[in-house]
């Protein structure tokens, strides 16, 4: 048993946030696992060794998914940083809503609205894919659904953005979007049922606890996950959906031609750009991988983008191929944690995947903007023109 060798980078340094593909690489090269003593992190780089970490909760803890001690402080009490047998528990009684049942009655709307969407911007022959596209349309849907109206709606999106940086080590992102992070605690901590629409989710979300099917005071957590944890990640998917197929449109081609493709083409854009960057656990032994120990007490960063690029799973992993269909990608996690709603972002991605085939017929788009960010690797502008309308 020997010490994991060690790398030089900084994780969250600028210029790997905004393009860690050449990074992940080298750590994968190096090791399933290497330790990064600039960020006090063993990184977990392999696609094997990702995923049997996530499955075993009890040597990987989620005390730690963040990578500073005040995020993982104001995550107490969600599913998100809890372990078996308390996450059991609280992930029952937030994933209630989000199964395939009870989200079918959604699909339809869903559809519905992105069609009527794509309709409109694919008419104007030119769009800003991020700002009119990828934001607009997950905030709406997301809005509707936990029944959000007014001056909460107005700053889901700044707030799912700083949930989600607040992850980060403590550096200067983590510091400027604590007191946006702050808001939506304190909104989550004094929503009541009165708050949210009639007939929305977010209310029967009340009812349960109200009604004791829940535990006291869980309501406002399973709200505060919806937005921190579904805003931000189905934004950059739905963002990284248009600039996938405008680099390579002879996928887009394969889409327009059958686009029954929808699901086999957002798990390949899923894998190909992970939404997620790090993710944290904390070793709570010992723990050995090919020999390599990572120490009790251990701060781990999960890479899911390095694991879904790794060659010892995925033939030409740096290809974009939608006819891979690679339903094991690692994006959504894996195990007892595995996103609670990907159901939800899976079906707002494949209608507006559907939208597009059913509305546009080729179309180019410019230079990506992007700017870095600590957990979520996003696009923050995309110029989409010439489009021809199907
Ligand atoms: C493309 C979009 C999304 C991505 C890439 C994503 C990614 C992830 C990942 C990697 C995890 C696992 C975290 C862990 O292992 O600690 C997770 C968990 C979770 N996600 Fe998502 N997510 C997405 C959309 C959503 C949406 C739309 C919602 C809710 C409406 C949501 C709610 C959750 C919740 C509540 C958990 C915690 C589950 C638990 O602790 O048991 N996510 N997500």
């Amino acid at each position: 048993m020997t010490s994991p060798t060690t790398s030089d980078i900084d994780l969250f340094a600028d210029e790997i946030l905004v393009d860690p593909y050449a990074t992940f690489a080298a750590l994968r090269d190096q090791g399933p696992v290497v330790h990064l003593p600039r960020n006090d992190v063993y990184a977990l780089t392999r696609y094997d060794t990702i995923r049997a970490a996530l499955g075993d909760p009890e040597s990987f803890s989620s005390a730690s998914i963040g990578f500073n001690p005040m995020v993982n402080d104001a995550l107490t009490g969600t599913s998100l940083r809890s372990d078996p047998p308390e996450h059991t528990m609280l992930r029952a009684a937030l994933s209630e809503n989000l199964t395939p049942r009870a989200l079918r009655p959604l699909g339809e709307t869903i559809d519905r609205k992105a069609q009527a969407l794509v309709a409109e911007l694919a008419g104007r022959g030119g769009f800003d894919a991020i700002d009119q596209l990828a934001r607009a349309f997950p905030l709406e849907i997301v809005a509707d659904l936990i029944g959000f109206t007014g001056e909460v709606k107005a700053n889901m999106l700044r707030w799912g953005q700083a949930a989600m940086e607040v992850i980060g080590p403590f550096n200067q992102r983590t510091q400027e979007n604590f007191p946006i992070a702050g808001e939506l605690y304190q909104w989550c901590s004094s929503v009541i049922a009165a708050d949210l629409t009639e007939g929305s989710i977010g209310r029967g979300i009340f009812d349960a606890e109200a009604a004791g099917r829940i535990p006291a005071g869980s309501a406002g957590h399973i709200i505060h996950q919806y937005l921190g944890a579904g805003v931000d990640t189905t934004v950059a998917s739905i963002g990284n959906i248009v600039a996938l197929f405008g680099r390579h449109p002879e996928q887009f081609a394969r889409i327009t031609a059958d686009p029954t493709l929808a699901s086999a083409a957002f798990n390949e854009v899923l894998r190909f750009w992970s939404p997620i960057h790090a993710w944290g656990r904390r070793a709570t032994r010992d723990v050995e991988i090919d020999g390599l120990v990572i120490p009790e007490g251990a701060q781990v960063a999960i890479l899911f983008g390095a694991g879904n690029r790794d060659p010892r799973h995925y033939a030409d992993p740096d290809t974009f191929d939608i006819g891979r269909n690679p339903v094991d990608h690692l994006s959504f996690g894996y195990g007892p944690h595995g996103c609670a709603g990907q159901g939800l972002a899976r079906l707002e991605a494949h209608a507006v995947i559907r939208a597009l085939a059913a509305h546009v017929d080729s179309f180019s788009v410019g230079a990506e903007e992007r700017e870095p960010s600590n957990v979520t690797r996003s696009i923050s502008a995309l110029p989409v023109y010439d489009v021809v309308p199907a």
